[in-house]
């Protein structure tokens, strides 16, 4: 039995990660893979309760480590209740942010900075890694207004623009590594679609 493959999602909010994910996992069928889709924060019935922790705007003391600590936490959880197994038994698996969202979120948005979240990911996840990070890029100010139309402004949410600022950066940043693909949802709906296409087909040649 061939190993699946992990695959992950990333990008500011608003920028189109839900309506991507469908097509994301749409292709990876169509390649004639089983696939599983899951989230982070969340993912397992122990992640999702630190996840609503997480999001819950009463936590307004929460410290930016206990919010990294939380974050790792349930992220150890899910790879070893749920990402993992699915790999081993053949299962591809599309996981809506992991660990770049803490570089991205606490290293740069919190100012936390990438060190201490590279020390805490060796730590907790070993050499474990996505196989391929898709981001999602749009600039700030139109991600965070159709972020914040609709439901009602989570924890995150209810940052400025500026935090949000940091958090593209960083997603930019490490997108020049190997794993990575940018795509620019400013672009119609058919040419993220197409681009995204291409990013899979090309990825799956290459297994
Ligand atoms: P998400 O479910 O993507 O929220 P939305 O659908 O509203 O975009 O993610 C929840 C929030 O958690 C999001 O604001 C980003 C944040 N987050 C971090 O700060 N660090 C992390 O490591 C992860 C996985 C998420």
């Amino acid at each position: 039995m061939n190993r699946g493959r992990f695959i992950t999602i990333e990008g500011v909010e608003g920028v189109g990660k839900s309506t991507n994910l469908t097509v994301l996992e749409t292709l990876i069928k169509e390649q004639g893979f089983d696939v599983l889709v899951t989230r982070e924060p969340g993912g397992t019935a122990t992640g999702e309760r630190v996840r609503a922790i997480l999001l819950d705007k009463e936590e307004e003391k929460m410290t930016p480590m206990t919010e990294l600590l939380l974050m790792f936490a349930a992220r150890r959880q899910h790879v070893e209740q749920v990402i993992e197994p699915a790999l081993a038994s053949g299962v591809w698996v599309i996981s809506d942010r992991f660990t770049d969202s803490s570089y991205a979120y606490q290293g740069g948005g919190r100012q936390l900075g990438s060190q201490t979240i590279a020390e805490l990911e060796g730590y907790v996840l070993g050499d474990f890694s996505p196989d391929l990070t898709i981001v999602l890029d749009l600039d700030v100010s139109t991600s965070l207004a159709r972020a914040t139309s609709g439901s009602e402004a989570d924890r995150f949410e209810s940052e400025h623009q500026d935090f949000f600022e940091r958090v593209r950066q960083v997603f930019l940043d490490r997108a020049s590594g190997d794993r990575y693909r940018v795509i620019d949802t400013g672009q119609t709906i058919d040419q993220v679609q197409a681009e995204i296409r291409q990013v899979i087909e090309a990825f799956c040649c290459e297994l």
